[in-house]
């Protein structure tokens, strides 16, 4: 299963690499900035391909052509974009997501980014690597110096404002980005760029790989109230375990 992960990654990644700045066509999904490309349509075709032809009895859950086999006991969580809306600019941050749960456990996950050749894969209880190296989440200790990253929704919830942190951090001083890609914001921590991540309303597809690669690089991640986390909850809190308590009080608005 890690072999057949490994070449949907790559495979569709050529594909985005090999499209990327040319002409495809663009359309609107819910909403006029929630955008799908063909080339995130192709690539999830041809992910669910690999897939299939090697495990024909599996399920697959993908953003563009949604789940196949509900009850399977292996479900692949697939996004053949995360960022598209980078991609569709000509912003090489972007990458493929694909995440693999048995039952309800998270066993496999791993993201490409093509443009940049980095290729981050996790096991579950084997460590998370990058290009082949281990990685480990940061050490920063302090608060006051966190170096973050968030994403906002394409609908803004009624009765929450998810800019409020932001706006609350911004002010404080804390340098805080928004890049974008939730898969790629995830490895970011994974990989110790980033000491930490939120975001609200994210989908199963946008962070089932990058959830398991901040725990396996010793990270934390939990729902906003601390709870433990899982892939179709809608408050992803993903840290380097450190930072974690404070980020949720702010997040909280305490
Ligand atoms: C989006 C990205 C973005 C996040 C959005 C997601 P997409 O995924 O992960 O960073 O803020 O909520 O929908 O549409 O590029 O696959
Ligand atoms: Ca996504
Ligand atoms: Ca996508």
């Amino acid at each position: 299963m890690k072999e057949t992960l490994l070449e949907a990654l790559q495979e569709a990644g050529s594909l985005i690499k090999e499209k990327f700045n040319t002409v495809f066509t663009i359309q609107h999904k819910d909403g006029i900035n929630n955008l799908v490309t063909e080339v995130d349509q192709a690539a999830e075709r041809l992910i669910a391909r690999i897939i299939q032809d090697r495990y024909p009895g599996h399920g697959l859950v993908g953003e563009e052509y949604g789940t196949v086999s509900e009850q399977a006991h292996y479900k692949w969580i697939i996004d053949p974009i995360d960022g598209t809306v980078n991609y569709a600019h000509g912003i090489p941050l972007c990458g493929v997501s694909i995440g693999l749960l048995e039952g309800e456990e998270l066993i496999l996950g791993g993201v490409y980014n093509p443009m940049m050749d980095e290729l981050f894969i996790a096991e579950k209880g084997g460590g998370a690597f990058l290009n082949g190296k281990a990685i480990t989440v940061s050490s920063k200790q302090t608060f006051d110096n966190a170096f973050l990253v968030t994403g906002f929704p394409y609908h803004f919830p009624e009765h929450k404002d998810p800019l409020s942190t932001f706006h609350r951090l911004v002010r404080k001083g804390l340098p805080v980005r928004r890049l974008g890609s939730a898969a790629l914001d995830l490895c970011w921590v994974a990989c110790g760029r980033f000491d930490g991540f939120w975001e609200f309303n994210l989908n199963p597809w946008d962070i089932a790989a990058g959830y398991l690669l901040v725990q396996e690089a010793g990270g934390k991640v939990s729902d906003f109230s601390g709870n433990p986390y899982s892939i179709w909850d809608k408050e992803t809190l993903a840290t380097n375990g450190h930072i974690h308590e404070p980020l949720r009080q702010e997040i909280i608005g305490a």
